[in-house]
């Protein structure tokens, strides 16, 4: 499928997916979440695609928020949704996909543009990058999830503070409370993106689907992150990746696994 949006290619078995509106810094608008959506739930059918890499294009911004001049004559009715459809139909959409999902952010990552960072299941950030959720001082909270995920990263405490001053962080205080997980400089964050990837990429894909729903079960209303991950545990030992690792490992050689 060809995306006005999104530049989108497949190597090694990753799915790489640049935000390509520069002009903009990258700011979603509807089309472009649109188009978030359809590469992504099709990558999940896609036997070709093993785990997907979400960057910005430029070396400006990774995303600076949702398009502010799309919601600004907005009512209620049309806010609520506008976060009611963006929250079900992209951003927990990534959160929960079984295929690992890594964020490298190469510049700004502002409102929605963290949020599309926060969803995916790791960050990882240049060393110039400014992350923050300014909502506030557009007279609005962020709508995508922000409130809740940058609360589990950072703490509740840290979290209100960024939210209600409105603050960026810069990447080594974004590191050291846990908003990502490594910094690089600019040349190296693609590379260091995909050695992540492809490490995660030699596990067992069935364990790291159960892996992803258990964790996230500790953050999802009405579910009880204990018993899911007891529930996935047991779903592992089922799978012909348990057989295939638990032989690999005996036989002291690699495994090779199939992800079923
Ligand atoms: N929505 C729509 N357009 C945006 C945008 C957004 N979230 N963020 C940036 N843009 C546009 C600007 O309007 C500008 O477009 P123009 O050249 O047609 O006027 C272009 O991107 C470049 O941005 P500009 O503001 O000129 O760059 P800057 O270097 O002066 O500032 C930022 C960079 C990131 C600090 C600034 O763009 C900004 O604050 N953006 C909004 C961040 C925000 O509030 N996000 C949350 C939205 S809910």
């Amino acid at each position: 499928m060809d995306y006005i949006n999104l530049l989108v290619e497949k190597r090694d078995r990753i799915l790489f997916i640049t935000i390509n509106r520069e002009s903009k810094l990258n700011a979603l608008n509807k089309a472009t979440l649109a188009e978030i959506h359809d590469v992504i739930t099709e990558s999940f059918h896609d036997e070709e695609v093993a785990g997907i890499i979400i960057t910005g294009a430029g070396q400006k911004a990774f995303v600076a928020g949702a398009d502010i001049s799309e919601f600004a004559d907005f009512n209620a009715d049309e806010g609520r949704e506008l976060a009611r459809e963006g929250q079900s139909k992209v951003f927990d959409v990534i959160e929960n996909s079984e295929k690992p999902v890594i964020a490298a952010i190469n510049g700004f990552a502002l409102g929605g543009g963290l949020e599309l960072a926060m969803a995916c299941h790791i960050r990882l950030a240049v060393s110039t990058a400014k992350m923050g959720l300014p909502e506030v001082s557009l007279g609005l909270i962020p709508g995508y999830g922000g409130t809740q995920r940058l609360s589990y990263l950072v703490g509740k405490g840290k979290a209100m503070e960024m939210i209600l001053t409105a603050d960026m962080v810069n990447a080594e205080e974004a590191f050291r409370t846990g908003l990502v997980n490594h910094v690089v400089e600019p040349d190296l964050l693609m590379h260091k993106a995909e050695e992540i990837m492809k490490k995660i990429m030699t596990r067992s894909p069935f364990a790291v689907g159960c892996a992803i729903r258990a964790v996230n079960a500790a953050f999802t209303e009405g579910q009880n992150g204990y018993e899911t991950e007891i529930t996935e545990f047991s779903n592992c030992f089922d799978s012909d990746d348990f057989r295939e690792g638990v032989a690999a490992f005996l036989q002291k050689r690699k495994a090779e696994f199939t992800g079923k």
